[in-house]
């Protein structure tokens, strides 16, 4: 079965794709043919995305400035989304995320604040904005929880991190739950580590080289490991999975204890 051709055409919106996985995503999605419309706060970045994935043949590449922490921002982003002839939307990626390294004991109300609106409120609200479209629209729809494996067990130093992607873990069943009678799909994905902007730091640390030797499969993921899982979860050959969590992560949920 080939996976990206499934994709072909499909209207997928990818938030928090002026870097990291989002942008790898996006790359992904548009060399499959989909008309790609990527988000974040960092406009020039996806500005200079948009350019590239066009040059390389993908002419219904967009941007849409979006934060995912602010109510207003969403309701505009979804509304461009669809906006100016653009196809309805198929697919929403949940991907922006924001990770906080600090001991609980030292974490403030704003770096929780920081970390749940981004991680949990900001993919509640875009999930319903989509969901009210596709609703109204009597049309059926795709979305995509990137949560990770820090929803399913713990980590020290990643409190709220930790406790938001248990909440999108959660978020995704509730929303399969409800929305399966609309013919929308909500699933999640939750990677292991992945070497990206969000982790490098870490990884560089001796804490980070100890937990790498805690994954049965000794090493973190590239971002091209989530390839497969991801075309199967935004596509039609997941057409009945509805509240799936799919970890991607070398074994890290199964080490032992
Ligand atoms: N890398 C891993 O090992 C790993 C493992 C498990 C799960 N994940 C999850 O995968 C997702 C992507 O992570 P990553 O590793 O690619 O991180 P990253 O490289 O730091 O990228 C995060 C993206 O989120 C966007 N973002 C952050 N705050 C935002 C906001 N308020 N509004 C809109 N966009 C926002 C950033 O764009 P702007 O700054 O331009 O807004 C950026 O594009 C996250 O949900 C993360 O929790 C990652």
């Amino acid at each position: 079965m080939d996976l990206g051709a499934r994709l072909k055409g499909r209207h997928v919106f990818v938030t928090g794709a002026s870097g990291g996985l989002g942008e790898h995503f996006a790359r992904l999605l548009a060399g499959c043919g989909a008309a790609v419309t990527i988000a974040a706060r960092r406009v020039d970045k996806l500005e200079a995305l948009v350019g590239e994935l066009r040059e390389a043949g993908a002419p219904h590449a967009r941007a849409v400035p979006l934060d995912v922490t602010d109510e207003a921002s969403i309701a505009a982003a979804m509304a461009a989304v669809v906006a100016d002839g653009a196809p309805p939307l198929d697919v929403l990626v949940n991907n922006a995320g924001v990770a906080a390294s600090e001991p609980a004991v030292d974490v403030t109300a704003d770096i929780f604040d920081r970390v749940m609106d981004t991680n949990l409120r900001g993919p509640w609200l875009l999930s319903v904005a989509a969901a009210r479209q596709w609703r109204d629209a009597g049309r059926p729809g795709v979305i995509l929880n990137v949560a990770s494996i820090l929803g399913l067990r713990v980590g020290k130093g990643v409190g709220p991190y930790a406790v938001s992607k248990a909440g999108v873990v959660q978020m995704t069943k509730v929303l399969a739950l409800e929305w399966a009678r609309h013919g929308i799909r909500v699933n999640a994905l939750c990677p292991g580590f992945v070497l990206t902007d969000i982790n490098r730091d870490f990884f560089d640390k001796p804490a980070g080289q100890q937990i790498v030797k805690r994954i049965p499969m000794r090493r973190i993921g590239t971002a091209e490991e989530l390839d497969g899982p991801f075309l199967l979860l935004v596509s039609d050959a997941s057409s009945l999975m509805t509240g799936s969590i799919v970890a991607a992560d070398g074994g890290h949920l199964v080490s032992e204890l």
